[in-house]
């Protein structure tokens, strides 16, 4: 069985040891890194030697592994002086290796956005769209272990990469993606009332907004992100008509 990085129902990485199939993230320097799956044949090569992955297993995320040879010499343990760090996937490192299949949202608005859906373990959070997936992964670290992400998104090959992710970071059990036109459709019927956050990153959020509000419990919360103050005004605007309290 795959043992799964931030899967709730395994032990926090910091107790668990690499194992195959886990996501790695291999830190060369703050601004060298890369995601790797682990598997027993599998080889990594960089300007700093030649690593098998082979001798990252049951080692501990966090630990320093050097390369076998390829830079400088043969076999020896430091042969050649090349490391890398094997550090666990957590939401802030996927946010800087994910693959950007649309723009992302960083860290600093990824934090103002879980505090102001005050997320706590257990919330049912409905979003959209899902884009790379980069907020996703917080939102959900955010309900572990009991709560759930439900996010969408229109466009299937983006969903499909997205899942992947997802199941390659061992978060499939906190996260449903669908595929639908949020802004065409509104969020599914069957969410209706159960929502206690709903989260809009979408080029036209006015048009989402209305079934944002009935997918809220009673004293539920919306957050929508724009880039644009004009998409802001206008968000507001529709936000003033079914909502009590309006911040932007
Ligand atoms: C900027 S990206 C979201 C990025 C995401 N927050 C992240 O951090 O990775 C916007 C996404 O909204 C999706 N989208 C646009 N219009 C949509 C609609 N009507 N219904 C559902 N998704 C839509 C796009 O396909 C795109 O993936």
């Amino acid at each position: 069985a795959m043992m799964v990085p931030l899967d709730p129902c395994n032990k926090p990485t910091s107790q668990r040891r690499i194992t195959e199939g886990d996501t790695v993230v291999v830190y060369e320097r703050h601004d060298s890194m890369r995601a790797v799956t682990v598997s027993a044949a599998g080889v990594l090569q960089n300007r700093f030697g030649v690593f098998r992955h082979a001798d990252w297993l049951g080692r501990h995320f966090g630990s320093k592994v050097f390369s076998s040879g390829g830079v400088g010499g043969k076999g020896g343990r430091k042969a050649g002086g090349g490391f890398v760090h094997l550090l666990a996937p957590t939401p802030e490192l996927w946010t800087l290796v994910l693959s950007h299949r649309t723009q992302i949202l960083y860290i600093a608005d990824i934090s103002l956005v879980v505090a102001y859906l005050e997320l706590v373990p257990g919330c049912v959070l409905l979003e959209s769209g899902t884009g790379s997936g980069s907020l996703t992964t917080s939102l959900a670290r955010a309900v572990a272990p009991h709560g759930r992400v439900y996010t969408f998104d229109f466009h299937d090959q983006r969903a499909d990469s997205a899942r992947e992710d997802f199941e390659k970071n061992g978060l499939s059990s906190l996260i449903t993606v669908a595929v639908r036109d949020i802004q065409g459709e509104g969020f599914p019927d069957e969410y209706s009332g159960a929502a206690d956050a709903v989260f809009l990153d979408l080029p036209q959020p006015w048009l989402a907004i209305p079934s944002a509000g009935t997918m809220l419990r009673q004293d539920g919360v919306l957050c929508s992100f724009s880039p644009c103050i004009e998409q802001v005004q206008r968000a507001c605007e529709t936000m003033r008509s079914c909502f009590t309290v309006v911040e932007s």
